[in-house]
């Protein structure tokens, strides 16, 4: 085994060295097979299909850039995410826009951008769209969101289906869709095309997905005898990755399979006509490709506890503090040395709940050693702040033996350039 660490043909150690720790570092190679693994296997006879991919898991141009390659649509959920990818050149058409309270300025943004689906969320948000499209004189299609009241199991603030959540129109509320639908149709400025629906993240169980498009397809039924055409079903993402040792994910291919067969059989026992179904991946796609690289810069002993401090910490990953969110690590320059020594890596952040490993074995390190936490990729830079002032680290791309900065470190500078004192009429 060599001695250090490589990804994607890149020596994780020289390249600490080269751009300074934290750093982010993505392989490509792992995000574009992801990509194409969902588009291969998303496939169906009976109905079209499209992957989205949901770039609140982790955006740049240089992540969209590869999204757009795979020809994947995209899954954005506020007027940053629609900007960044107008700015990207994405097609505009491809774009789904979700958001449970989208304002009347991100609408507008997104009408003028030329947002090809609006995921209606409420019959405020309905109104909102429609008094805007009239106004901009811009079209779109629309999809309603629907809370079908699935419970996965995950960590709470992942579960989004269950009935008090925020999201959607509750799916025993039919009478309140058709209203919707009916005032979509009558507007004039944009076309009905379906339903969405999403039960939560780092979903591990098939099974959740398969009772969610039975229920979906099923309402579909229900609401089609009723005279109105549901022509597309978009079930969203959530389809788990490999943390730690004791994560089973179900493999892409199966994912597809299980999605694929399970919406062809309700198709046909339902006798619905569906025309696209769409999915929604984001962790699944960026996850396992992403790992972020630390600098040790001490330890501590306490009466039960061996600390490695590290250069970084909630600030560019706030999941172990916010869903016991765990991880796995090595000493990137001591690949070959046995994991004996058991620490808690524990961030720079002035806050006891900033640790990004508990009780884990590694290799014996010493201060300068580089530490790298593995399966970063998916909501640790989306989800990055500059709590204590803390700069977000830049984001590297490593793909066979090259690399390229795609996100630069954030300076004082940057972090300066909001500072200012205005003097306000109000
Ligand atoms: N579609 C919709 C409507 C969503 O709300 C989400 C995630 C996705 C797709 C993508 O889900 P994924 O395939 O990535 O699981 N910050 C949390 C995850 C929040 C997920 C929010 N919605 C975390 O770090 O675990």
């Amino acid at each position: 085994m060599s001695k250090e660490l490589i990804i994607d043909g890149v020596n994780m150690v020289s390249l600490a060295k080269a751009t300074g720790t934290p750093v982010m570092v993505f392989s490509q190679t792992e995000m574009e097979n992801k990509l194409a693994a969902f588009k291969k296997h998303l496939v169906s006879d009976k109905f079209e299909t499209q992957v989205l991919y949901a770039g609140k898991a982790f955006t740049c141009p240089a992540m969209l850039e590869l999204v757009k390659a795979a020809g994947c649509g995209l899954d954005t959920v506020s007027g940053g995410e629609v900007d960044i990818a107008f700015r990207a050149n994405f097609p505009m058409e491809k774009i789904f826009f979700h958001g449970n309270n989208k304002t009347p300025f991100e609408i507008h943004q997104a009408l003028l951008s030329g947002v090809g689906t609006f995921v209606i969320d409420s019959e405020i948000e309905l109104e909102n769209v429609i008094a805007i499209a009239n106004e901009t004189g811009m079209s779109t299609q629309a999809v309603i969101r629907i809370n079908p009241h699935i419970s996965a199991h995950t960590h709470k603030y992942d579960v989004t289906a269950d009935r008090d959540s925020k999201f959607g129109i509750s799916i025993d509320k039919p009478e309140v869709m058709l209203g919707m639908i009916e005032k979509i149709n009558a507007c004039g400025k944009l076309v009905f095309k379906g339903f969405h629906a999403h039960i939560g993240s780092q979903i591990f169980d098939k099974g959740a997905f398969v009772t969610e498009i039975d229920t979906m397809v099923g309402l579909m039924a229900d609401l089609e005898k009723q005279g109105v055409k549901i022509p597309w079903l978009d079930i969203g993402g959530g389809f788990a990755a490999t943390y730690t040792e004791d994560d089973a994910p179900i493999p892409v291919p199966e994912v597809c399979e299980t999605i694929i067969t399970a919406a062809e059989s309700a198709v046909e026992r339902y006798g619905v006509s569906l025309e696209k179904l769409f999915i929604e991946p984001g962790r699944s796609i960026v996850a396992e490709a992403g790992i972020t690289l630390y600098t040790i810069g001490g330890f501590k002993n306490t009466y039960s506890k061996k600390y490695i401090f590290i250069d970084g910490g909630m600030s560019d990953n706030i999941r172990p503090a916010l869903y016991q969110a765990k991880y796995n690590c090595d000493v990137a320059n001591r690949m070959d040395e046995e994991k004996c020594d058991v620490v808690t890596v524990a961030g720079k952040c002035c806050e006891s709940g900033d640790v990004i490993i508990e009780d884990i074995a590694v290799q014996e390190a010493e201060v300068g050693d580089v530490l790298a936490v593995y399966t970063t990729g998916a909501y640790g830079y989306s989800m990055a702040s500059n709590y204590n002032r803390i700069g977000r680290p830049p984001v590297v791309f490593v793909k066979d033996g090259s690399a390229r900065c795609v996100i630069r470190r954030e300076t004082y500078a940057d972090m300066a350039i909001l500072e200012c004192s205005e003097q306000l009429d109000v």
